[in-house]
């Protein structure tokens, strides 16, 4: 993908990985159109990256519905969608309550789904797109303290390998980051008493978990943007999670070969 020109759609751009995302597309020449509650300091930092603010509760599904077309009447089509907004849940699952079930579940699984599915009629249209999801390494296994974060970020990422797959034929790919810990607000607040420090403790003890900078993880996205690569492994150490998961995927692909499976792209 082309970004130089591009217009790139970040979720969660007002802090933490999506304001460094949203900091190194507008780098690479692209015009970034932010979306998160805090409606000011959006506007603020849109005004910065000559961008667009699109202040959203995306937990509000009238707002979500509405989201696409009015960031493409105001802004014009969209090349990138980065579905990065997310919320944790950090603590053991008989803790967590059915309200913060349902509210990481939207955020983080139905919202991506949602959002991806507005984008692709244009990017359809264009034959031209990319959708980024932020995944989790906690997607990768299941972690306990986030059986339910984990979860959604697990759904995110078979989301991913099947759209792929609907999609093979099309000029549309995805890219799926799947970090592990990263140094914002979300994993500061993972840090303090929650029912995962003993496990955070011994995956620390075996190196297994280093902090990143949302910056690196920026870095790492934008390019896999621009190779149309389909994964960001973080830490390295740990890519083999990422890349034994895969496997089914891969068998998948190739059984399927030849077989029509979604979209054609138009003539
Ligand atoms: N930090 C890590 O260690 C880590 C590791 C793996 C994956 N991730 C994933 O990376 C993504 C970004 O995480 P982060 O660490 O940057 O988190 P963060 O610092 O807590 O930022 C979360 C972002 O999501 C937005 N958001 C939250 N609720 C929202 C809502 N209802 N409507 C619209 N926007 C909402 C927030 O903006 P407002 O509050 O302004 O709405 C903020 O911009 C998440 O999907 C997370 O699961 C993080």
């Amino acid at each position: 993908m082309e970004l130089n020109g591009a217009h790139v759609v970040v979720t969660g751009g007002s802090r933490g990985i999506g304001a460094a995302l949203a900091q190194h597309f507008a780098d690479a020449g692209s015009t970034v159109s932010l979306v998160a509650r805090s409606a000011d300091t959006i506007k603020s930092f849109a005004d910065d990256l000559s961008g667009h603010a699109f202040p959203t509760d995306l937990l509000d599904p009238d707002q979500v519905d509405e989201l696409i077309p009015r960031i493409e009447h105001e802004a014009g089509p969209i090349d990138v969608l980065v579905n990065n907004a997310g919320l944790e849940t950090s603590a053991f699952f008989n803790n967590v309550s059915p309200q913060e079930i349902r509210d990481v579940t939207t955020l983080n699984l139905e919202v991506p789904m949602v959002l991806t599915r507005a984008v692709l009629p244009s990017m359809l249209d264009r034959n031209n797109g990319h959708v980024v999801l932020t995944s989790s390494l906690a997607g990768t296994a299941g972690f306990p303290g986030l059986a339910a974060y984990g979860a959604t970020k697990a759904g995110l990422t078979n989301f991913a390998a099947a759209l792929r797959m609907e999609l093979r034929d099309t000029g549309i790919n995805m890219t799926v980051v799947a970090p592990g810990p990263v140094d914002t607000q979300m994993w500061d607040a993972l840090e303090e008493e929650t029912d995962l420090a003993p496990m955070l403790k011994r995956l620390r003890r075996f190196q297994l978990i280093p902090q990143k900078s949302p910056d690196f993880i920026a870095a790492q996205t934008v390019k896999a943007v621009v190779a149309n690569k389909r994964h960001v492994r973080s830490p390295r150490r740990l890519a083999s999670n990422t890349m034994l998961r895969e496997a089914p995927t891969l068998l998948t692909e190739t059984l399927l070969r030849g077989v029509p499976l979604g979209p054609q792209p138009r003539s």
